[in-house]
């Protein structure tokens, strides 16, 4: 998300959006009301895609994504400029506009772009907002020394939207998993039946990707091992692409090593068959038998390997969840599952989903929402309880 405050410098923010959305990132612009007075709406429109954000209290625009929505939708808040009087402002938690209230309902890390007058800058109070953002986890960038739109020479004008730019793409790698090697296995598999048949089953894969996606903006490194879908690859993962079981199983175990977060969400199937026909099977009987094969299961393999990571396996059930999930847990002997329901249009191949996640001396409810915002979740649960295990062990 970007912030755009009042100052002359927030022609420049047009350049930083241009900049973030080259970078493959969704790019929800808010401005404050005042901030309208340096830049146009219109031009950030066109620049993002997506209409700007700048009145707390707009039925038509808080019915699409409210307030708090948004302070939860986004991965990283960048404000650029932020003024002397938003500084004073966000440092003492008043939130009397859509800005100041996103960044005090977010989780999401904060970096600001002080951009005013040298004066204002060098001004006690301002210095002191600075050390409070700073103690309250807000990252700052700048600002630089230069000539002033005001024509004074001193620290006071914001940094180029270049640097700001690896500034914000730096807050991840700040994250509570950087170090960390998270392996995600996603989507179907295909198990081919002729030369031109296949058995796979409805996965999207967005479940697989949105948590490759959550898991980097962690800070992890992500190997992702997806089989056949439609989606873009995710920013910044390493993807294998594969497309039966038997090659989805080669590529985990090909990579498997240094890996400390493994995550299987792909759906794979269980069977494949046993003889595959080079032609195309022609319809000339009235019956067909194919005989089936046990696929190799990936997770319990890898749980039960020497270089063992933290497991995390996913339930898919039409019923007795919470029963099916939990044996799947044990038998499996897995750290954590997450189960949800399909069929009847829910689970696969749908934009929302509920997860009931279980461990072993708990159990949580990740309530129906966008598989995004339910990926950042659940990994937010995995992070604690990998970091819980580790210091146990450790110590
Ligand atoms: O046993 P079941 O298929 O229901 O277990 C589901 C979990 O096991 C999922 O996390 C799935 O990714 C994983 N799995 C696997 N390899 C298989 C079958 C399932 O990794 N062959």
């Amino acid at each position: 998300m970007l912030g755009i405050t009042a100052g002359v410098a927030a022609y420049k923010a047009a350049e930083l959006a241009r900049l973030l959305v080259k970078q493959g990132a969704l790019v929800q612009v808010v401005m404050t009301p005042s901030a309208h007075e340096f830049i146009g709406a219109m031009t950030l429109q066109a620049i993002t895609g997506r209409p700007v954000r700048d009145q707390l209290f707009d039925a038509d625009a808080e019915a699409a994504m409210g307030h708090i929505e948004l302070a939860r939708w986004a991965d990283a808040i960048v404000i650029a400029p932020a003024t002397a009087d938003f500084m004073a402002k966000l440092a003492m938690g008043a939130a009397d506009n859509l800005l100041l209230t996103i960044c005090l309902a977010t989780q999401a890390p904060v970096l600001i772009a002080p951009a005013m007058n040298e004066k204002m800058w060098a001004h006690p109070a301002t210095q002191e907002n600075q050390t409070k953002l700073t103690a309250q986890g807000v990252k700052l960038i700048g600002p630089a020394v230069g000539e002033q739109a005001c024509g004074d020479v001193g620290p006071g004008r914001m940094v180029e939207p270049a640097e700001i730019l690896a500034a914000a793409a730096e807050l991840f790698e700040l994250g509570p998993l950087s170090g960390k090697r998270v392996m995600i296995t996603a989507g179907p598999t295909r198990e081919p039946i002729d030369a031109v048949r296949y058995l796979s089953n409805r996965s999207s894969g967005k479940m697989g990707y949105a948590l490759a996606n959550a898991a980097r903006l962690a800070g992890a490194e992500v190997l992702l091992i997806s089989g056949p879908v439609s989606l873009d690859a995710p920013k910044g993962c390493a993807l294998t692409e594969v497309t039966s079981a038997d090659e989805m199983y080669g590529a985990v175990m090909n990579q498997l090593d240094g890996v400390d977060i493994f995550i299987a969400a792909a759906a794979v199937a269980d069977y494949r068959a046993e003889y595959v026909a080079e032609k195309k099977i022609k319809k000339t009987e009235d019956t067909l038998t194919v005989n089936l094969v046990k696929n190799p299961d990936i997770l319990r393999e890898v749980a039960a390997s020497a270089q063992r990571p933290f497991c995390v396996g996913f339930a898919a059930e039409t019923n007795d969840l919470e029963q099916y999930a939990t044996d799947k847990l044990n038998d499996k002997q897995l750290d954590m599952i997450a189960a949800n329901w399909v069929g009847d249009q829910q689970g696969f191949d749908t934009e929302d989903n509920a997860l009931l996640v279980i461990w072993s001396e708990g159990q949580t409810q990740l309530p129906q929402q966008p598989k995004r915002e339910l990926a950042k979740q659940l990994m937010t649960l995995i992070e604690e309880h990998y970091h819980a295990k580790t210091t146990t062990q450790s110590s």
